[in-house]
């Protein structure tokens, strides 16, 4: 588990980009969090900079369209999904689950 950062540093409709390897990006969006790989499947683009709509990033880099619940691209020129992460929001602090036991601040 790794600690992202507070609620109310990640607004609605806003992303973050936690370093590290693999880098993830959590996204406050609909009203839930959510948290992809980083880096798109298609080539070396951050998702954390892409464009929301809705529950989807867009890639910044060629539009890929990813859904944030499953990780798939919905049109080309992406063709794998990306992996998604579990979400805990504990005591005011949003943590994405990694299966790691690291704690990361
Ligand atoms: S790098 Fe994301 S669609 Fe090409």
């Amino acid at each position: 588990m790794i600690t992202a950062c507070a609620v109310d540093r990640l607004p609605e409709g806003e992303s973050l980009r936690i370093p590290g390897e693999p880098a993830i990006a959590v996204f406050h969006t609909d009203g839930e969090f959510y948290a992809i790989d980083d880096t798109c499947s298609h080539q070396d683009a951050s998702l954390s900079e892409g464009w929301l709509e809705g529950c989807f990033v867009e890639c910044p880099l060629h539009a890929a369209l990813f859904d944030l619940r499953t990780g798939m691209p919905t049109c080309l020129p992406a063709k794998k999904a990306v992996r998604t992460y579990p979400v805990v929001v504990r005591d005011g602090v949003i943590y994405v689950d990694t299966g790691s036991t690291e704690a990361v601040a």
